[in-house]
């Protein structure tokens, strides 16, 4: 993968898209288990509520999968330093890739395979993904106002 001075547009845009979608889903998500139980049991699963949760995750994982690939073809910046907070950000943002695969993948398996197994897996993983994604939005903010070192500008403005 190439390294570049920044973000591109693309990369930007799809940063935020996927972020505030997941936020999204992780609110819209109350009686997805009740759904899941009855659609386990024959009833239909019918509602604006998982039609909603169902579809923007299924979008989140094909649009992280897009931001994967165009992370590969146009490259990423360095990290802002070499110091062990810059080497576990770059593994943060890592399990944060695999998280955000790991969750719609597996509420998928759930849902469209009928897999009663992954269910807790699935609320499980996107708890990890919401206390990760805390903790670097936190971190992102530190930097910039308290390290002044400009790094949520790198979020903002496009190469
Ligand atoms: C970014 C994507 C997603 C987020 C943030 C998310 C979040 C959540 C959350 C917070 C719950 C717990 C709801 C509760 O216990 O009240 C849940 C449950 C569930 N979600 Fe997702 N979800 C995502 C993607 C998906 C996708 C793509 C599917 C299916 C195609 C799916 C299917 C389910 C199912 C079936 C449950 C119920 C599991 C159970 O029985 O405990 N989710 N989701
Ligand atoms: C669900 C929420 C979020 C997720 C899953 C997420 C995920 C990620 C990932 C995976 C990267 C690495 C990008 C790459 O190198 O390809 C990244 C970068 C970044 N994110 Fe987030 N993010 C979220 C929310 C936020 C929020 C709320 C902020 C700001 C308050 C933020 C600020 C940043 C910044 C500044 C970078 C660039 C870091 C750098 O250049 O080293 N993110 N984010």
């Amino acid at each position: 993968m190439r390294n570049t001075t920044g973000y591109s547009r693309l990369q930007i845009a799809l940063h935020w898209l996927i972020a505030a979608l997941i936020v999204l889903n992780y609110f819209v998500s109350e009686g997805m288990e009740d759904a899941f139980d009855g659609m386990m049991e024959g009833t239909a699963a019918s509602g604006l509520v998982p039609t909603a949760h169902v579809w923007v995750g299924v979008a989140v994982l094909a649009l992280v999968l897009l931001r994967l690939l165009v992370r590969l073809v146009q490259g990423a910046p360095e990290p802002l330093g070499a110091s062990v907070g810059d080497k576990a950000a770059v593994w943060g943002h890592r399990v944060l890739y695999l998280l955000m695969l790991a969750v719609p993948m597996l509420g998928a398996v759930t849902w469209f395979g009928g897999m009663d197994a992954t269910a807790d897996l699935h609320v499980i993983a996107v708890n990890v993904l919401m206390i990760l994604a805390l903790g670097h939005a936190a971190m992102a903010i530190f930097h910039q106002y308290v390290l002044r070192d400009g790094l949520l500008g790198r979020m903002m403005r496009a190469r």
